[in-house]
C-alpha cells in the first residue's frame, strides 16, 4: 500500500480503539464484525474514497459513524425483495461455478434490449469492462478524450498505462462539450469516453445531437458510452445507444447493476457492443467468470422488476427534491440533476467543506473546476438528506 498504513494495522488500531486490547489474532474478528467497522471504517473509507479519509485523520482516531453515506452514488432503496431472496436460494449451490445462470441473464438482457446475445459481455461491475476498453484502447502513445469533469475510472487508468489523457472542459450548463470532443480527436486517439448522463455534474446530453455525433465519430474512433446511470431518466430506452452499438465494433455502451438496482456491492454489469469487439475487450477481463453464483441469481430474479425499480425511483426523486429545498433555502444554486445525485457549487474550499461535513457524520464529495468548488452529493433515504441538510446548514 506504499506510504499509506495497512490493512492489518488499520484493523489493529481499530482493535485498540474499540475495546482499549492489545491486537490479538482472535480478535480479529470482533473487530471486522464490530458496528463501528461495519459502518465507518477508515480502511474500507481509505480503499473506496481516499480523499475522504487522509491518513492524518486515520491517525488522530476513530472515525465518525456515519449518518448518511452520500459520497458513492449508491442505491440504499436496493437490492430487491426477489434479488435477496434469489441470493439466499442460490447459496447452497454455490459451491459450483456460475455457468448455470450466466447464460440465462445475457438472455434476459438480449430479450429486452433487443439485441443478439452473442453482442453482451457480462463482468463483475462495470469497472472491469471499463478497464479492459483501457488497456486495449489506451494504449502508449495514443490518446484518450473525456470530458471535465467526467468520470476518470476509465481514462486514469490508460494513462497508468502510458496513455495521453485529453480533458475537454464542458460547456456552462455542465454538459459534455460533443463539438469541442469532436475537434480533440487527432490520429493519435485510441478512445473516446462519454458519460451519458454525466459523472459527476448529472446532465444528460441531448439525444439527437448525441445519436449523430457517435455516428460520425465512431467512423473515426472508438466510442464508449457509459450509461451507468441511465435508469435514471424518464425513458431510458429511448435514450440508451444500446442499438446502435450491438452492430457497430466502435461502438461500446457499458451498463451497470450499481445504481438503480442496488447492487454495487453484488457486482455485476456489462457491455453491449459488436462481438468482434467482445473478442478484443475478452483479452483484458475475465469477464463472466468473475462474477458469482449468488450475484447472477439476484440479478436474474431483479432485472426489469418495475414495481422495484418505480418504487427506488419514487423515493430517490423524493431526497432529491427535499435537498433542492434545503438547498435553496440556504441560498444555493444547484446543476438540476438527471441521476441520484447532485452537483452544486460550494463557498468553502472543498477538501474543507467535505471534511467538515464529515466530522458531522455526513459523507460527500468535492470537485474543483472552473475555478470553483463543488460539492457532489448522493441522493440517500430521507433520514440521510435530513442528516445531510442539518450539517450542512451549519457551515452555510
Ligand atoms: C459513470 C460510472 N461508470 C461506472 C461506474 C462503475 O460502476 P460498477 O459498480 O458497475 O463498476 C460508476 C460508479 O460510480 C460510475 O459512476
Amino acid at each position: 500500500m506504499g506510504n499509506s498504513i495497512s490493512r492489518r494495522s488499520l484493523l489493529k488500531r481499530g482493535a485498540i480503539l474499540a475495546g482499549g486490547l492489545p491486537f490479538a489474532g482472535s480478535l480479529l474478528d470482533k473487530v471486522q464484525a464490530s458496528p463501528l467497522i461495519a459502518k465507518a471504517s477508515p480502511a474500507d473509507m481509505r480503499y473506496s474514497m481516499p480523499e475522504v479519509w487522509t491518513e492524518r485523520e486515520i491517525a488522530l482516531g476513530a472515525p465518525v459513524p456515519l449518518k448518511a453515506r452520500l459520497f458513492a452514488n449508491e442505491n440504499p432503496f436496493g437490492p430487491s425483495d426477489k434479488a435477496k431472496k434469489a441470493i439466499e436460494e442460490a447459496l447452497p449451490m454455490s459451491y459450483q461455478y456460475p455457468f448455470r445462470s450466466m447464460g440465462s441473464l445475457v438472455d434476459k438482457i438480449a430479450a429486452f434490449e433487443k439485441v443478439d446475445s452473442s453482442s453482451i459481455l457480462m463482468a463483475s461491475g462495470s469497472s472491469p469492462l471499463l478497464m479492459a476498453a483501457a488497456l486495449y484502447y489506451g494504449k502508449p502513445g495514443s490518446n484518450v478524450i473525456t470530458g471535465d469533469p467526467s468520470y476518470s475510472d476509465l481514462p486514469s487508468k490508460a494513462e497508468r498505462m502510458g496513455c495521453k489523457w485529453i480533458k475537454v472542459p464542458v460547456t456552462a450548463d455542465y454538459k459534455l462539450d460533443l463539438d469541442a470532443m469532436e475537434k480533440a480527436i487527432d490520429a493519435n486517439t485510441g478512445l473516446v469516453y462519454i458519460c451519458n448522463p454525466n459523472n459527476p455534474t448529472a446532465t444528460v446530453l441531448d439525444n439527437v445531437k448525441l445519436r449523430a455525433f457517435v455516428e460520425r465519430v465512431s467512423k473515426k474512433v472508438m466510442v464508449f458510452v457509459d450509461e451507468a446511470y441511465i435508469d435514471y431518466l424518464d425513458d431510458p430506452q429511448g435514450t440508451t445507444l444500446i442499438p446502435m452499438a450491438s452492430s457497430n465494433p466502435n461502438i461500446i455502451v457499458a451498463r451497470t447493476f450499481s445504481k438503480l438496482y442496488g447492487f454495487a456491492g453484488l457486482r455485476i454489469g456489462y457491455v453491449v457492443t459488436h462481438p468482434d469487439t467482445i473478442k478484443k475487450l475478452s483479452l483484458y477481463t475475465e469477464a463472466s467468470m468473475s462474477i458469482s453464483a449468488p450475484t447472477l441469481d439476484a440479478a436474474i430474479a431483479s432485472y426489469q422488476d418495475r414495481e422495484f425499480l418505480d418504487g427506488a425511483l419514487k423515493k430517490t426523486n423524493a431526497s432529491k427534491a427535499y435537498l433542492y429545498e434545503v438547498l435553496k433555502k440556504e441560498g444555493y444554486t444547484y446543476v438540476p440533476s438527471s441521476t441520484n445525485f447532485v452537483l452544486f457549487p460550494i463557498k468553502m474550499e472543498g477538501k474543507q467543506f467535505t471534511d467538515e461535513m464529515m466530522k458531522r457524520g455526513v459523507g460527500v464529495r468535492f470537485w474543483k473546476f472552473n475555478n470553483t468548488d463543488f460539492c457532489r452529493v448522493s441522493i440517500g433515504r430521507m433520514d440521510e438528506m435530513e442528516a445531510f441538510a442539518a450539517a450542512f446548514k451549519e457551515l452555510s
